[in-house]
């Protein structure tokens, strides 16, 4: 089936990857009209879409996806909702995981819910490759690979996913999820690796490593991860599962290295410290199903963008302090000093 999304229910948005994709999304396409929700948690700010506010295409409403009735009434004049709301952080699922499963499972099954009663509707779902689980040295997650989450934030997705995939079964709904690797790029919330030892680096504050630092991931840029969703939104076919991801995958103390050689900071600053408990040891993702069937590839080079993301920050110093709330420092102060 392909047609085309024009009154689209988006979620999360004013967060990390929904900003990007709500900005380049008004750009790319002149006649979708956008209602978005967005709870405006910790991690999601304005500020991060205050370019996109007034614009007669996007309508922000603050509201949280755990409200079932708000939730039925903004979706009923959607063809489309575009699920990008959650929690997100691994370390926060570790710390207090209850949000986790309010926001990533409840808050799912009311916009499946909603879409159920709308009836009509395509939903599409904004997953992660975590939910697989840890790979070996060898291998790839494809669509087909069992799931197998580890932390609190990997299972409550993974159990999002498993709602996404009954309500298709079941019910009929007409469903695509797409399954992205590591996101870099602007507007991530300084929690996350990249941004965290940017920002340290930049305060010459010690760069916490976890564990040997040998942890690998596959990054891909959040341009990239956008132009996935919107090839996945009209052309994915109903009910299935599309990873996204670029071929680049590094370990994480080859970041740090990276990050500090862009800045001209020493690399005296990285600190070793006490690993964050399940951590997964590496992602990989085997992106062809999507290059196959929605004809997408990414195409941001990683040196060109993780150079462009560095001069990004540097460039936004104030955006960084306005989303850092006090709920967030001491959440990053307790956290840190329980692995020193
Ligand atoms: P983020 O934490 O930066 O943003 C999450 C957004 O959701 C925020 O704007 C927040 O206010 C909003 N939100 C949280 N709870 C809500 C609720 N109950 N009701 C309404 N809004 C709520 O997250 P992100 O990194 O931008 O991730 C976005 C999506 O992409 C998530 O579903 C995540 O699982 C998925 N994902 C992230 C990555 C990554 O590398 N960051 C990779 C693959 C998939
Ligand atoms: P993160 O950005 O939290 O993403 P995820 O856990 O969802 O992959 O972490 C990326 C990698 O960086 C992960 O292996 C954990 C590691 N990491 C550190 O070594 N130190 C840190 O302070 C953080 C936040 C992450």
């Amino acid at each position: 089936m392909t047609y085309q999304p024009k009154k689209i229910l988006l979620t999360g948005c004013a967060g990390f990857i929904g900003s990007n994709f709500l900005r380049w999304l008004l750009q790319k396409d002149a006649n979708v009209q956008i209602t978005h929700l967005d709870a405006l948690t910790y991690a999601g700010n304005l500020e991060s879409i205050k370019d996109v506010l007034d614009n007669p295409r996007h309508r922000f409403v603050k509201g949280d996806i755990r409200d079932a009735a708000l939730v039925k009434q903004l979706a009923s004049d959607a063809d489309t909702v575009i699920n990008f709301a959650a929690e997100s952080h691994v370390d926060r699922s570790i710390d207090g995981p209850r949000a986790f499963v309010e926001t990533n499972v409840i808050g799912t099954f009311n916009l499946l819910e909603a879409a159920r009663a709308k009836g009509g509707v395509r939903f599409v779902q904004i997953s992660t490759d975590e939910v697989y689980g840890s790979l070996g040295d060898e291998g790839k997650f494809t669509e087909e690979t069992p799931l197998a989450p580890n932390s609190p934030y990997s299972s409550s997705k993974a159990s999002s996913d498993l709602l996404v995939r009954a309500y298709h079964h079941t019910y009929g709904l007409d469903t695509v999820t797409t399954r992205c690797s590591n996101n870099y790029g602007p507007y991530q919330f300084p929690e996350k690796l990249i941004p965290l030892m940017i920002q340290n680096a930049l305060s010459d504050k010690p760069l916490p490593v976890y564990g040997d630092g040998l942890n690998v991931r596959d990054w891909i840029h959040v341009s990239d991860h956008s132009a996935g969703v919107w090839a996945a939104a009209p052309r994915g076919r109903p009910g299935e599962v599309y990873n996204l991801g670029s071929d680049n995958e590094w370990p994480n103390i080859d970041i740090v290295k990276r990050l500090l050689a862009i800045l001209k900071k020493p690399e005296s600053l990285i600190k070793y410290v006490k690993d964050r408990p399940g951590h997964d040891r590496r992602y990989a993702i085997d992106a062809s199903k999507a290059h196959r069937e929605l004809g997408w590839r990414p195409q941001t080079d990683f040196a060109t963008g993780l150079e462009a993301t560095v001069e990004w920050y540097l460039s936004n110093r104030s955006w960084v302090s306005s989303v850092t709330s006090g709920d967030y420092k001491t959440f990053y102060e307790r956290w840190y000093r329980e692995r020193a």
